[in-house]
């Protein structure tokens, strides 16, 4: 979609929205001034922001080969975001050429980036749900039509917990969907840690983000490693995203993103 600065219909273009506003921080041209500005604040405290994003990028692209290596053939990425190249689907493709994907968000801008960029396909949809209400998100067709709760799944929740409050109940919610999941199944997760945040950048997004449609909640690792409670958790663990991967030799940045992989035995 070109750049525009009129939004489509349904797309409230003056509350700054996270996945527009992350969208900025990658690079990405789907904005509008309300979450440029928002992006700008945090990054005048953290300059290096836009390479924690790219950090968090890789390692979730990365995490889908890995798995699709070891054989899942079906995807479900849930706060997917505005597609960047390569998403998911491209990525698994390149090992699995017939990997089922879907993906979810709850901001309607995704989908309708989505609607346009995917190519008709019938094993990539997008689809508008929200992850705080997980039965209907496992209910709905789509989800039913391409992800078959059976046969083992990677599940990817990137960037998305520190968007659900601790009211909202993160770890009742991944729950929910690891007690679907079959044995060989894999759950990844990242979310914004305030271990060795810097706590200035860290206050400005927890500020920023009052008046959007998600507070952000800084989460200590120990939290984050109890959303895969009964799961084996993969070597490194719950690190910071940049140490996930031995060979990825990324700086740390002054705002952390704690990330790990678990699998269902
Ligand atoms: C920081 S972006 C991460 C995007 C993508 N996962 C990535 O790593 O590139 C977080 C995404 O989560 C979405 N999101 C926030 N709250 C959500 C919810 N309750 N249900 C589904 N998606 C949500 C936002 O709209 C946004 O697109």
């Amino acid at each position: 979609m070109p750049h525009q600065e009129s939004a489509p219909s349904g797309i409230d273009s003056t509350r700054m929205s996270h996945a527009r506003a992350y969208d900025y921080v990658l690079g990405g041209k789907d904005n509008f001034a309300v979450d440029r500005e928002a992006a700008r604040q945090v990054i005048a405290l953290a300059p290096d922001l836009p390479a924690l994003g790219k950090a968090q990028r890789r390692f979730l692209l990365r995490v889908t080969q890995m798995c699709a290596e070891e054989g899942i053939r079906q995807f479900l990425d849930i706060g997917a975001g505005i597609p960047t190249a390569p998403n998911v689907h491209q990525s698994a493709r390149e090992i699995v050429p017939d990997a089922r994907v879907v993906y979810v968000d709850n901001d309607p801008i995704v989908f309708v980036h989505n609607q346009a960029l995917l190519s008709p396909d019938d094993n990539v949809v997008s689809i508008q749900a929200d992850v705080r209400r997980p039965d209907e998100l496992l209910a709905a067709p789509e989800v039913q039509q391409l992800i078959d709760f059976d046969q083992p799944v990677l599940l990817l929740f990137i960037g998305l917990f520190h968007l659900v409050t601790d009211a909202e109940d993160p770890a009742a919610i991944v729950a929910r969907f690891r007690e679907r999941m079959a044995p060989g199944s894999y759950i990844c997760i990242s979310q914004f840690c305030a271990d060795g945040s810097d706590p200035a950048a860290r206050a400005k997004l927890e500020e920023i983000s009052v008046n959007s449609p998600a507070p952000m909640t800084f989460r200590r690792r120990e939290e984050i490693e109890r959303f895969f409670d009964g799961f084996e958790l993969l070597p490194p663990g719950v690190v910071d995203v940049q140490q996930w991967w031995p060979d990825e030799n990324a700086p740390p940045t002054m705002l952390k993103v704690a990330a790990g992989v678990g699998r269902k035995r």
